[in-house]
């Protein structure tokens, strides 16, 4: 059976779902790999270092593959050469897409979507969106030191001593701690905050300090935060408004499932921050955690540099491509019977990730739901 890997064509999408280390052991478990021609240049993977590892390196890899990999979704022309009965995996966001999915549904492809892997610790291993948050949280951490005319660590020298800055993560998951593990590293004074309880904890783990506020914590389902109404919102921006103030550095992760990001700092409370202090904002593609940000471009509020995060994994597109194509390679495992592509839509994992199959869109999935 050929599993092919495709060329990423979105602009600005630098990662690819294969590395070549990983080429070995897809082929011992059976599969033949074709990996389209400059399909890792953006990570700097070579095709010489492909065909090393055993794959096929070529143009047309899709009219004989069972199964395609990729970052982001196959687009129609990828898709037309495909046997009837093929698969693909990749991210696979619903929003915008029914008509990829009726031409998936009616070709008679299997689609699965690396974002539906369920958060079961069975599963930990196929989390795409946990790898790349954490990608995205050491990138913007990195950003953050960058544009920031300071020393992130206190350092006393002969000339006197540099204070350390100050930084301050709001939303502490995955990227939020990745984001907070960097600063501390770096030697920035660190705080963070996270409308879940057990964020505290785990935020003081980093070795930084956890913003307490009088309010009630939010938690959802699946471990995620619940939405804020308009009053807690607003009541939480009072309350953070003198840490952002304080703060060389703000960094900003919050996000809630399927909603827009909340916005937690306003134009305003910019404006109260140090002149020359920098804010990066990973939420910036929901809509934003602060106001005024602009995905993938830097806008100045006063004196204040506002950065907003656009595909920030791809901004580290080597690890980045490594960690998803482990977690591709941990699906793929799952999925393979006896040298064969035979997903068991029982499993749990599986039927979770199912977007079309056999002419059907799934009931029961975030597929189902949406279409
Ligand atoms: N396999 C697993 O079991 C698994 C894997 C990854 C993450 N998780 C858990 O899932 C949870 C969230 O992970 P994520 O990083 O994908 O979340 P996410 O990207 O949905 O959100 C990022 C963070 O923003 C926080 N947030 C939301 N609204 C906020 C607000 N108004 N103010 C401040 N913070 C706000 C959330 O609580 C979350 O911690 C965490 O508990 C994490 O430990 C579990």
């Amino acid at each position: 059976m050929r599993i092919a890997v495709a060329r990423e064509l979105a602009p600005g999408e630098a990662r690819v779902a294969l590395v070549p280390d990983l080429v070995g052991k897809l082929r011992t478990a059976g599969y033949e790999v074709a990996v389209q021609t400059a399909a890792g240049a953006g990570a700097s993977l070579t095709d010489a270092a492909y065909e090393a590892a055993g794959a096929l390196v070529t143009d047309h890899p899709f009219d004989q593959a069972d199964l395609v990999l990729s970052v982001q979704p196959l687009d129609a022309e990828c898709l037309a050469p495909l046997p009837s009965g093929a698969a693909t995996i990749s991210f696979f966001p619903l929003a915008g897409r029914p008509g990829d999915i009726a031409l998936r549904r009616d070709r008679k492809i299997t689609t699965f979507g690396m974002e539906y892997v369920p958060r079961i610790s069975r599963a930990q291993s196929m989390d795409a969106l946990s790898s790349q948050a954490m990608v995205a949280g050491y990138r913007g951490a990195i950003v953050a030191a960058e544009m920031l005319g300071q020393f992130f660590p206190l350092s006393m020298t002969a000339a006197g001593t540099v204070p350390p800055a100050q930084v301050v993560v709001l939303g502490a998951g995955v990227a939020g701690l990745q984001a907070i593990a960097t600063c501390r590293r770096l030697g920035a004074v660190v705080k963070g905050y996270d409308v879940r309880a057990a964020a505290a904890e785990e935020i003081r783990s980093m070795g930084a300090q956890a913003i307490e506020l009088p309010l009630p914590t939010l938690e959802g389902a699946g471990g995620y935060a619940r939405e804020m109404t308009e009053d807690r919102a607003q009541r939480q921006r009072e309350l953070l408004a003198s840490y952002v103030a304080a703060a060389d550095a703000l960094i900003t992760t919050a996000a809630v499932p399927g909603r827009r990001a909340p916005l937690l700092v306003t134009t305003e409370m910019v404006l109260q921050m140090a002149p020359g202090s920098v804010v990066v904002d990973l939420a910036a593609e929901a809509g934003g955690n602060v106001e005024g940000v602009v995905a993938g471009s830097v806008v100045r509020v006063g004196s204040v540099r506002l950065w907003g995060g656009a595909n920030v994994p791809s901004q580290m597109p080597a690890p980045a491509s490594r960690l998803y194509a482990q977690n591709l390679l941990n699906v793929i495992m799952l999925m393979t019977r006896d040298g064969r592509f035979a997903p068991d839509l029982d499993d749990e994992i599986i039927s979770a990730m199912c977007i079309t199959h056999d002419g059907q869109v799934f009931d029961g999935t975030r597929a189902g739901a949406a279409s």
